[in-house]
């Protein structure tokens, strides 16, 4: 039996261990100075005024949503293909996730369909570039009135860029994961990004029990932070952003060159630059591809998932390219260490169907 091929790999080593090793030896495991200055070097990627760290990409989008006052009786739309956490958020601030369909050949929402979704309740859309691809950001502002905020759901787009700028810098507040399957982990984590200080602060309210100061509570809140302890870790993970998106660029051309012939490849607009938090092929015969896969050792999954085929956004109406997505969509393991080698036998498999 060969070797098994994992689907992800977190690039975590000598460096982040040694700065885990310096915050226990401080004695100061939550919010200390490591929160602020891995806050600071967030802030420096993606280049807005603020980053406030969290405990996760689920916090990040549900506390983005809570500093908008998004609440009961609001719309707030979403692609119909995407995690669910960035439905789930909207639905547990008490507003109603309005589903709208994606455009199955990029994997991302489809601004036309943005602009027929929107109503007067609408107070958001979550503009997800998933899989790591920049959404079309000029399309998506001309589909919805100025007022109506765009917030990034840029879990998986760290390094990522839209005509040269950041993604994380593009709505009027982003949301980053740092789960292990993402280009820079702390393990579990996230951050919201804006260039709003009221914004900011809300956040930070409520990631921690909704103190603006201690003694001061304007509304309730969560214990959402991220400690001083996973902060550390993703320090040099951040120094290293650029040196691992051009690792995964490389595995991502590697994959391109020998499948595109005959599978639908990732790729970013012209102009854009890929966040390759994942490389997503489309094929008819997924099922089948995923079982030969997994035959040969290789750990496949598939893309993520049609949301109005999920018990809480059942039924919304018909959503083709979502449903195309879902049925197509094959995860390839993917890593910055992924090697050619191991790409040579995923394709072989793939060829071989
Ligand atoms: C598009 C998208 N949004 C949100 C999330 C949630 O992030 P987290 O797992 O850090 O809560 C993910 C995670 O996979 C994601 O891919």
């Amino acid at each position: 039996m060969s070797e098994p091929i994992r689907l992800a790999r977190p690039d975590v080593g000598a460096a982040e261990l040694a700065a885990v090793g310096e915050v226990i030896a401080t004695g100061q495991l939550t919010m200390g100075p490591k929160v602020e200055e891995f806050e600071a070097a967030v802030a420096g990627v993606v280049g807005t005024a603020h980053a406030a760290a969290v405990s996760s990409g689920t916090a990040a989008l549900h506390l983005a949503l809570l500093a908008l006052e998004i609440g009961p009786g609001d719309e707030v739309i979403v692609p119909a293909y995407t995690f669910p956490a960035t439905a789930n958020v909207v639905e547990l601030c008490g507003a109603r996730a309005v589903l709208v369909d994606i455009d199955p050949d990029t994997f991302d929402i489809d601004p036309s369909a943005v602009a027929a979704a929107v109503t007067s309740k609408t107070r958001a859309v979550m503009a997800v570039h998933l899989f790591g691809r920049p959404v079309d950001w000029a399309a998506l502002q001309t589909a919805v009135p100025q007022d109506v905020p765009l917030v990034e759901d840029a879990a998986g787009a760290l390094g990522a860029r839209y005509r040269g700028t950041p993604c994380g810098a593009l709505g009027v507040a982003a949301c980053l994961s740092f789960h292990p399957r993402k280009i820079v982990t702390t393990g579990e984590g996230g951050a919201v990004t804006t260039d709003e200080a009221a914004l900011d602060a809300a956040v930070r309210r409520f990631r921690h029990h909704g103190w603006a100061t201690l003694g001061d509570m304007p509304s309730p809140g969560f214990n959402y932070r991220l400690p001083d302890l996973l902060c550390a870790i993703g320090i040099p993970q951040l120094a290293r952003l650029e040196e691992l998106l051009a690792a995964r660029e490389r595995v991502a051309r590697w994959y391109t060159e020998r499948l595109e012939h005959f599978v639908l490849t990732p790729s970013a607009a012209d102009g854009d630059r890929h966040g390759w938090q994942a490389y997503v092929v489309q094929l008819d015969r997924r099922d089948e591809a995923l079982a030969a896969l997994r035959a040969a050792a290789i750990e496949a999954q598939i893309g993520t998932w049609a949301l109005h085929r999920l018990e809480p956004y059942r039924p919304q109406g018909a959503f083709p390219g979502a449903d195309r997505a879902f049925e197509r969509a094959l995860a390839l393991p993917f890593a910055t260490t992924t090697t050619e080698a191991e790409v040579e036998r995923v394709a072989a498999v793939l060829t071989a169907l």
